[in-house]
């Protein structure tokens, strides 16, 4: 979920519509949003996107106020629709909440609550915790920033919430625990939101909550924060914010994930910056420099992620141990934390998370870190929980990424494992100063081959033509090209709804292959190095089945272009990069067969980019 208040001298609603907009990308189920012009609340809420809660808030309710607060929805507890939408108020009448999270002892705290003469009219767990506060401001005769705090200590959970109350027009106060909630510091004015994307174009001052902490944020007041368990009082650390506005609008393309694909070649140029130093002949990376003896000494590297985060750890895991010689586990975060996983001193934990905030990859960490691993993180979005978790880390300098289906952050991950394997490899003796430098000239060689394949563009539109109505698809790649292969099916399935599934190529004669007739579409990564006659005869299989053949294939192939129906060429490269290549043209035909079955590309239906729950 996405949230945004505000509170000074001009009129909210604007800022709360076009926050909410900038976060849609976080749920977009429904939205909603609560006005306070110091006289009367105006509360609108519908299922849908923000621009629906736009229409009907114009009719339906007076903009007026100087003070709002505004919720974009992924549901949780409760169908998405109307009454379940955000803002939430209490009984009286008098509170307003808005809530990113899930408040898992909610169950017994309603029961109570019934017990007490409270009535809900949704399903939600946060109309539970409106109602708390404000039995608890009731019994305990406590002001509301109190009450909040006293509340908190009885809900288990994670929240990111701003309250007001009726009584309080010069008033908000704002919590966090486990989701993100950034305070955007004006001249008398204050930005509330769960990035700060919302604010960016009125101050580049930001204060990050940390998790357990509170503030009550009154106009004219300077902020304090306080700790939610025990009253200790914080100074806020006030940060410059590096964000510009052009990088979160779309710049005339159609969609952000257009957009996006098309940065990587920049990206990837941008997380290269500073590092990596061709001329010289060195990989600079303070995160491990500083750390280089932890690296060295790690008996394993065990990469925790989720999702595309997930896929690109898979591809680290065939990078570190063939350049490296370091043994590597990849797991889902969401099974590593609940599988009272084997864990010494010894290992070395690597997550990797665009948003920086995926619950389930913080909860990976947190453990890992309880049971003595170094946890290095890379990450996306600079200043994020799992950036300030981990012990040390290096950030992808993707730059914001809001189409929710991942495609740069994924590439810049790559890029950054990669850095981080090479590095390794020299320091450990494994590569010889030439070997190592000849990677290093390759490297920069990339941005430029991206570039050459993205020009596939033309080509792979009028492949998603001939396949856009299919309702299956399998993607097959061996070696560094499964991941990709699972990555391509991943895509397709999330935009398109079309059911893919990515397999290792040979696997594919352990049950697939009874799926193949002349309506199958089959998605072969076959670039010319490693596996290369292996797959060819993976082909074969596929061909002699009638199965359709879109091949991704090394420039010049002569090989496979008899045997497919399609080939998209690529660069070569060397076989540990062509991961960065090979994913570019099956990014494309995700996104144009989205694009012609009418999806929604950037906000797919039930996804959500920022997954806080677990
Ligand atoms: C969600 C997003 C995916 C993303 C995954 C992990 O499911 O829709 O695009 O790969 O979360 O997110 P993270 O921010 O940790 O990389």
């Amino acid at each position: 979920c996405g949230i945004v208040g505000y509170i000074g001298h001009r009129d909210a609603y604007p800022v709360i519509i076009k926050g909410l907009q900038r976060l849609e990308y976080r749920g977009y189920d429904s939205a909603g949003v609560a006005l306070y012009d110091g006289a009367d609340i105006n509360l609108s809420k519908t299922k849908g996107k923000v621009e629906d809660l736009n229409n009907k808030a114009k009719t339906e309710i007076s903009l007026k106020g100087k003070l709002g607060i505004g919720h974009t929805r992924w549901a949780t507890h409760g169908i998405p629709n109307d009454v379940n939408s955000h803002p939430h108020y209490s009984n009286s009448g008098n509170l307003v909440i808005i809530h990113n999270g899930i408040i898992e002892n909610y169950d017994s705290i309603k029961k109570e609550l019934i017990k007490r003469g409270y009535t809900f009219s949704s399903d939600t767990d946060t109309e539970v915790l409106i109602n708390l506060i404000e039995e608890v401001k009731k019994q305990e005769d406590v002001k509301l920033g109190k009450a909040v705090q006293i509340a908190l200590n009885q809900v288990v959970g994670a929240y990111a919430i701003v309250v007001f109350d009726k009584n309080k027009p010069d008033e908000l106060v704002v919590a966090k625990l486990g989701s993100p909630l950034a305070i955007g510091v004006g001249e008398e004015e204050f930005f509330i939101a769960s990035d700060a994307s919302p604010f960016i174009e009125f101050t580049n001052n930001a204060i990050y909550l940390e998790d357990e902490e509170m503030a009550i944020i009154r106009v004219g007041k300077e902020i304090k924060l306080r700790k939610i368990k025990n009253d200790a009082v914080a100074y806020p650390k006030i940060q410059e914010l590096q964000m510009n506005i052009e990088e979160i609008e779309k710049g005339g393309y159609d969609h952000f994930m257009l957009k996006e694909i098309y940065e990587q070649p920049r990206a990837i140029l941008d997380t290269y910056r500073g590092r990596l130093r061709a001329s010289q002949g060195i990989i600079k990376m303070a995160g491990v420099d500083q750390n280089i003896e932890k690296f060295l000494n790690a008996n394993r590297i065990i990469i925790v992620a989720c999702g595309t985060s997930w896929h690109a750890g898979l591809v680290a895991e065939y990078i570190f141990e063939d350049l490296a010689r370091i043994p590597v586990e990849v797991e889902y975060a969401s099974e590593f934390r609940y599988r009272n996983p084997v864990i010494t001193d010894k290992d070395i934990v690597i997550a990797i998370s665009q948003s920086g905030e995926t619950a389930d990859t913080l909860a990976a960490i947190k453990l890992a870190k309880e049971k003595g691993a170094f946890v290095f993180g890379v990450c996306n979005v600079v200043g994020s929980s799992i950036a300030r978790e981990t012990n040390a880390g290096a950030y992808t300098h993707a730059g914001p990424e809001i189409g929710v289906a991942s495609t740069k952050a994924f590439t810049t991950q790559i890029t950054v494992l990669t850095l981080l394997a090479l590095k390794l490899a020299k320091e450990k003796g494994v590569f010889s100063e030439s070997r190592f430098h000849e990677y290093l000239a390759e490297l920069e060689n990339i941005p430029a081959k991206v570039e050459r394949a993205l020009q596939t563009n033309v080509l792979v539109e009028t492949i998603a033509e001939v396949y856009k109505d299919s309702t299956n698809c399998l993607y097959l790649g061996r070696g560094y090209n499964f991941p990709v292969a699972l990555e391509g099916a991943l895509k397709l399935k999330e935009i398109s709804y079309i059911h893919a599934e990515g397999y290792p190529a040979a696997e594919m004669k352990h049950g697939p292959i009874a799926l193949i007739d002349e309506h199958m579409p089959v998605v072969v990564i076959a670039t010319n190095r490693g596996h290369y006659d292996k797959v060819v005869s993976n082909i074969q299989e596929i061909k002699s089945r009638k199965g359709k053949i879109i091949a991704v294939v090394t420039e010049g192939d002569e090989t496979v272009r008899d045997l497919a129906d399609h080939v998209i060429e690529v660069p070569d490269t060397f076989e540990s990069l062509m991961p960065l290549l090979t994913t570019i043209p099956l990014q494309l035909l995700s996104y144009h067969i989205a694009v012609m079955r009418g999806c929604n590309v950037d906000q797919p239906r039930n996804l959500a980019k920022s997954v806080t729950v677990e």
